[in-house]
């Protein structure tokens, strides 16, 4: 698929944006702080509903402005989509979807499918684990929006329960009738915990499985050959606890898995009442990385973080263009950060895609087999230079 049409109102420093987009490379180059990353936050956004940069809207509106208004134009297999949605901070947003108003924004996930790399792409790889989760999540929902709603399930639960533990806990002392009415509400919402949690459970681990050789491929066209420092990535859920009967993802269910869940639970539940947190669940789960049958986090060197970093996006890239219509392919200011070795073979290996969004402050950087559409990004105006 690609992008035809871009308009943005009051969306971070952009007034008003209007622009045409072609399939192909489109660079988009200009000093710092000039609005090039804003302008591909604006692209993921649609696709996603969401920005690594910030964790609520609110910074998205212009300053001054009260919302913001994102529009794409998307030609793909199914012919033109146009998607729409209004940023409303502290109200709800609004999505619309070909003109027609959609009951709630994740409706419009689906319409756009991007694949964004960035500088901080390399906390995927060095940061906590919940940058690991939430990678796997957004590309859950790129292969199947449907996990919107199951992430969404799953958040309102944990944040319900959470704030029942941290009353059950303060209330130790309770004896007799209302100790046993609060044990019972508390199973109740273990039991809702675990039905959310099994079928996020069962997306994340079906989804290891298919990215994994990928990854290894990704990994060995990035680093420049195998060198037998073979990359490798594990689920490790907090549940589960190394249960080998989990391992055959392909006969995957989610009733044993919500068993298992419950159980885990059950096993938790007095520290959880002494530490007023949830314990076990997809939540407090891991992707473990490994180069070279070592940890990826704290063994990694920066470059070999780097590549890892890069070769995750590129196999979710992979995944995602499996037997259907290539994703958008966002490059922020990543050639910036790589080797002459690495920028030439991730150019070669994006180059045939079928829409290519690049920014750089320097365009030298980006190397000449990306040449296309190039457009010079100043003073919140978007200008084709070339
Ligand atoms: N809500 C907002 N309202 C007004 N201006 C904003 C808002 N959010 C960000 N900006 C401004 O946008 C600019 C940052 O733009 P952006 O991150 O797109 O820069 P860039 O061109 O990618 O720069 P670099 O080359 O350094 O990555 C900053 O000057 C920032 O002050
Ligand atoms: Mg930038």
């Amino acid at each position: 698929m690609h992008l035809t049409r871009l308009s943005l109102t009051d969306f971070r420093s952009y007034v008003q944006l209007d622009l045409e987009l072609e399939p192909g490379v489109s660079t988009f180059s200009g000093p710092n702080g000039e609005g090039k990353t804003n302008l591909v936050e604006a692209i993921g956004y649609l696709a996603t509903l969401g920005s690594y940069r910030v964790a609520t809207d609110a910074p998205l509106v212009r300053r001054g402005a009260d919302r913001a208004v994102l529009r794409a134009a998307v030609t793909g297999a199914q012919g033109g989509t146009l998607v729409e949605i209004e940023l409303n901070p502290g109200r709800a947003n609004r999505a619309r979807l070909n003109r027609a108003p959609m009951p709630r924004p994740r409706d419009i996930l689906g319409a756009l499918r991007t694949v964004q790399f960035a500088p901080e792409d390399l906390a995927l790889v060095k940061g906590d684990p919940g940058e690991r989760r939430r990678f796997l999540d957004e590309l859950l929902t790129a292969t199947a929006p449907r996990y919107a709603g199951v992430r969404a399930d799953y958040d309102r639960v944990l944040r319900q329960r959470t704030a029942l533990l941290k009353s059950a806990g303060s209330k130790g002392h309770l004896r007799g009738a209302a100790r046993e009415s609060m044990t019972a509400t508390l199973d109740a919402w273990d039991a809702q915990l675990a039905r959310a949690g099994a079928p996020l459970l069962a997306g994340r681990m079906r989804l290891v499985a298919a990215l994994r050789p990928h990854l290894t491929a990704a990994y060995e066209a990035v680093s420049g050959g195998p060198s037998g420092e073979v990359s490798g990535m594990y689920y490790r859920s907090s549940a589960l606890n190394n249960n080998d009967e989990f391992d055959d993802v392909a006969a995957l269910e989610t009733a044993p898995l919500e068993k298992a869940l419950l159980q885990a639970l059950a096993g938790v539940r007095a520290s959880e009442l002494d530490r007023g947190v949830c314990l076990a669940g997809p939540h407090r789960d891991e992707l473990e990385l490994f180069i070279g049958g070592l940890p990826a986090r704290g063994y990694a060197s920066h470059g070999e973080s780097w590549s890892l970093a890069l070769a995750l996006r590129l196999a979710s890239f992979a995944l995602l263009r499996e037997g259907r219509e290539d994703p958008v392919l966002i490059l922020d200011d990543v050639f910036a950060e790589l080797d002459a070795g690495r920028r030439d073979r991730l150019a070669a290996l994006v180059a045939g895609t079928e829409q290519v969004l690049i920014t750089a402050a320097v365009p030298a950087d980006v190397p000449g087999v990306l040449a296309g559409a190039r457009f010079t990004v100043r003073a919140g105006q978007v200008t084709r230079a070339g």
